[in-house]
């Protein structure tokens, strides 16, 4: 874990929304003064608070109640439940990733890796995970404008049941039956586990 690479930062790389504008209508949808950012930087936080805390307050009823092997269900089944019904209440994209993954379906895009790998370099320079700062920008790609948003995920010692390295039998097969490809183990508390990630149309 501590050999990550120092990622190449490709921002520059992207094809970004110009303030020169287009000749569509809603094109001044994309342009957003100092004001308009700082509320939509808020309004996503709310609901990143809001996603973890719903998984947090779930994970660790479910932990208290049956232990590891009887929370993976909650992970499992109600952290997509959760976000969907995020995404329900926003009309937002919302989910988690990372550069480690135990559910396929949470593989990062090409934005969301750069951010990853920009969080992870970071944290090999020093800054807690905790520390962190959130990474947002608004991308112009085949999809439209979109604004983007991701804010790190630091591993605690509760999440080490399940994605550190002395993780019992029982979890263990619990984990390779529905997930025969998991990457996420192997962390240690402090470590960057992963990010959650909000892409809103503009
Ligand atoms: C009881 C076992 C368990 C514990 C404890 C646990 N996780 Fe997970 N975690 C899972 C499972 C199972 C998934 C796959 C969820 C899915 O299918 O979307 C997962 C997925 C994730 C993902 C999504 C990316 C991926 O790898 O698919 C992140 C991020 C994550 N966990 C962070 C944490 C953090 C941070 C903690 C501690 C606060 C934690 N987890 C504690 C079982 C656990």
């Amino acid at each position: 874990m501590k050999n990550w690479k120092l990622a190449p930062i490709a921002l520059g790389l992207a094809a970004f929304v110009s303030t020169s504008g287009h000749a569509l209508g809603d094109d001044h949808a994309k342009e957003m003064t100092e004001e308009e950012l700082q509320e939509r930087i808020a309004d996503t936080r709310a609901a990143i608070e809001q996603f973890a805390s719903t998984l947090q307050g779930e994970l660790v009823a479910a932990m208290e109640e049956g232990g590891p092997t009887q929370a993976i269900e909650v992970c499992n089944q109600r952290a997509p439940e959760i976000a969907d019904e995020i995404a329900a209440d926003t009309g937002w994209e919302v989910g988690r990733t990372s550069l480690k993954i135990r559910n396929p379906d949470n593989s990062p895009d090409e934005w969301e890796r750069i951010q990853l790998e920009h969080f992870q370099s970071q944290h090999a320079d020093g800054t807690p995970a905790n520390e962190l700062a959130p990474r947002h920008e608004v991308v112009e790609d085949e999809d439209g404008a979109r604004f983007r948003f991701m804010a790190a995920i630091p591993t605690g010692g509760a999440c080490l049941a399940c994605h550190g390295s002395d993780i019992s039998s029982d979890v263990k097969h619990a984990l390779e039956r529905l997930y025969p490809d998991d990457q996420a183990t192997g962390f240690s508390e402090g470590d960057v586990r992963g990010a959650f990630s909000i892409t809103q149309e503009m």
